[in-house]
């Protein structure tokens, strides 16, 4: 039983698909899960609450107490009891309340307070699911770190045919047990990660940044996580906000403090990933007042900052993994192949602002991974996302090779 021990609240929403919910309950429980059933007040119109409660061996909680007995569903517990949340099927409407925190009834209450991993599996006709609105909630959903089970295509209720079919509940479990396989993959690793910009004092109310949003430093930490690691998010000042239970942030403003951090820390872990875009050069002295608009022109001397990778690089021991960033705009491979060696990183991630849809702001990336050895793994243009998860697919089998070496 693949699933033994794992605590799954399991979402129905009102969807012809539902009756599919039931096979999928079943599948969870076959694999030694245990299953919470939440529904909406439409789900129950296409299937009935007995029929998932016996299934599951528990009460289905579908309003906030139960009229029977005053039981009090407490989505608060709900959300963190579960070890996954799982929302299948997923009709449009729960994904727009979802992505917009429309805190209507029970299940999205729950997805609310939820702690853990939720995946989602949508079901709706063709020309719902293509809709804009629907894809653009589905985006927000996957930016949050919700995974989104693709719905398929084929024959629809509607008879019309094309995408929008809940994936088959065989596949959802298949999914379900991966992704718990994954979990313990990084179970007793501890990582580093530096993510978003840095911010360089000039005076009281200006600095010198850069674009970068933070995004893809907070997409690793997040996969990462999600492997089993315990993470330290060393992050510049960013305008996003992670509540994954295992990322600790701290926060930091310049490329100082972000570098003291990162020494202190780094010690104690198997490894980091340096995705912070960090300012090389920051102001030669910092003016306490203001500085006025008195001269034609004005010069601000600057100095360089610390390498913080480079300094890892340094201190790195064996057993440990540095992964760093090229973000580049021309002779993007030689010079992601002299970072490499320069700062003496394991593995490099090169991005080229060349690429449409690559580098800050942006919520695609299109990555090339180049190792020691020199040997490179070109990847299609992918949400930041799903890049974070090839870049620790990534780190897993380099842990791996190291584990292999060491024993
Ligand atoms: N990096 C760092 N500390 C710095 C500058 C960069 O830790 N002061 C890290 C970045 O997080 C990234 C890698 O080094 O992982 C490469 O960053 P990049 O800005 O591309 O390289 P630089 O060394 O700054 O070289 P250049 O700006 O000349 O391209």
């Amino acid at each position: 039983m693949r699933l033994s021990g794992k605590h799954i609240v399991l979402g129905v929403t009102g969807s012809i698909a539902a009756y599919k919910a039931a096979y999928l309950l079943r599948g969870l429980v076959k694999e030694g899960a245990e299953v919470q059933v939440v529904m909406t007040p439409s789900a129950k119109e296409f299937i009935t609450p007995v029929t998932m409660s016996a299934l599951s061996g528990k009460p289905v909680a579908s309003d906030f107490f139960s009229a029977n007995d005053g039981t009090w569903y407490s989505h608060v517990d709900m959300g963190q009891w579960a070890d996954l949340m799982l929302i299948a099927p997923a009709t449009a409407a729960t994904l727009g309340k979802m992505a917009n925190g429309v805190c209507d009834n029970l299940l999205i209450t729950t997805y609310l307070s939820a702690k853990c991993k939720v995946m989602i599996a949508p079901a709706m006709d063709l020309d719902m699911f293509r809709h804009p609105a629907n894809l653009r909630n589905l985006e927000i959903l996957r930016s949050f770190g919700n995974i989104i089970i693709e719905p398929g295509e084929g024959e629809l209720a509607s008879g019309l045919h094309g995408k929008g079919r809940m994936e088959e509940p065989e596949n959802i479990v298949e999914e379900v047990v991966r992704f718990f396989d994954q979990k313990k993959k990084l179970g007793n690793k501890h990582f580093l990660v530096t993510a978003g910009p840095t911010h360089e004092k000039i005076d009281p109310v200006r600095f010198i940044g850069n674009y970068s949003s933070g995004k893809m430093g907070y997409a690793i930490a997040g996969e990462l996580a999600d492997a089993g690691a315990k993470v330290t998010l060393v992050s510049g000042p960013v305008q996003i906000k992670t509540t994954n239970a295992g990322i600790t942030v701290i926060p930091v403003e310049s490329a100082k403090e972000m570098h003291e951090k990162c020494l202190e820390i780094f010690p104690e872990t198997d490894g980091a990933v340096m995705c912070a875009a960090v300012a090389d050069f920051t102001p030669e002295s910092f003016s306490g007042a203001k500085i006025k608009r008195e001269k034609d022109d004005l010069m601000i001397r600057l100095k360089p900052t610390n390498d913080i990778a480079g300094d890892l690089g340094r201190i790195k021991s064996d057993n440990q993994l540095l992964i760093g960033f090229a973000l580049e705009t021309n002779d993007e491979l030689s010079n992601a192949f002299a970072k490499l060696k320069r700062k003496n990183l394991d593995l490099i991630v090169l991005n080229s602002l060349n690429d449409a849809g690559a580098g800050f702001g942006v919520d695609t990336n299109k990555i090339t991974l180049i190792d020691k050895g020199n040997n490179l793994t070109f990847f299609e243009l992918k949400s930041k996302t799903e890049v974070a998860a090839d870049i620790v697919c990534a780190i897993i089998s380099e842990m791996g090779k190291r584990e292999e070496l060491l024993d």
